[in-house]
């Protein structure tokens, strides 16, 4: 694992625990596959979402994973954090159209990716910061960080979170369902997820909060607040009324005034 590279992106100033933890983060994607891909739920207007197989990291700590397909005006289909290609999910996502993006919204996310561009090659692929040096045999049509892309700027914004020294997380807004979508800034477990000494751990990093929150290693890896706040502010600008997240349940209503809370920790100081 140390040869792939990753170890360079684990923040050098976090304390040991969340260190640890964020270890088992980044091997959740890379590690054992459980479970069977759910089938498409709709979730608002043109949107739709799916619960994935569930990932096992290092020391035994499980992520499931959750991925959406966005339906443009057009027709065609934008998959965001693709997951795992069942067989159920290439039929369910095939029912709704084309499928002609792919859409990793961060580094972390893309264990998947390389399964459905194989089964859909003509589809373009754009790349989070930091992973086409991570993925060098994905074919790339473009960089989230070269502004909007025009195809679906009508249906979807984007905002990049810069100033992150574990990923650079690009955070979506689909304006007809009202939904920001997030990927692993803002997590939230179900009570009992996790048992005895990860329970502890899961706790001290908010993971398993009242509500959904942005984990402590996350906020401890800002080494750039300013830009973190003006990515934020893009984000606070969307009339959010639906929040998704990868690891989390969703949040149905007031999402702009739960953004806000999840990061006044940021905006305040
Ligand atoms: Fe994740």
């Amino acid at each position: 694992m140390k040869n792939s590279g990753l170890f360079r992106f684990i923040p050098a100033k976090l304390p040991g625990v969340f260190r640890s933890l964020w270890n088992c983060h980044i091997y959740a994607y890379a590690n054992i596959r459980q479970g069977v891909t759910a089938m498409l739920e709709e979730f608002g207007p043109n949107i739709w979402i799916a619960n994935g197989s569930t990932v096992t990291a290092a020391a035994g700590f499980r992520y499931p994973t959750r991925m959406a397909v966005i339906r443009l005006a057009n027709g065609d289909l934008v998959l965001w954090s693709p997951a795992e290609l069942s067989d159920e999910l290439h039929a369910a996502v095939r029912a709704l159209g084309a499928v002609r993006y792919l859409a990793p919204p961060n580094s972390l996310h893309h264990t998947f990716l390389g399964d459905w561009q194989q089964a859909y090659p003509e589809a373009r692929v754009y790349a989070p910061p930091g992973l086409r040096e991570k993925r060098k045999d994905i074919r790339f049509d473009g960089d989230f960080s070269d502004g909007p892309i025009e195809a679906w700027a009508e249906q979807i914004d984007f905002s990049i979170m810069w100033g992150n020294r574990i990923t650079t997380e690009v955070i979506f807004f689909h304006r007809e369902s009202r939904t920001a979508i997030f990927t692993d800034l803002i997590q939230q477990f179900p009570p009992g997820w996790f048992k005895g000494w990860r329970s502890l751990i899961a706790r001290l990093d908010l993971m398993v909060a009242a509500e959904p929150s942005v984990p402590r290693k996350f906020r401890a890896a800002f080494t750039d607040r300013r830009a973190a706040r003006a990515s934020i502010q893009h984000v606070l600008a969307w009339p959010t009324e639906k929040v998704l997240m990868a690891h989390g349940e969703p949040v149905s209503r007031d999402g702009r005034a739960f953004i806000h809370r999840s990061f006044r920790w940021l905006i305040n100081k």
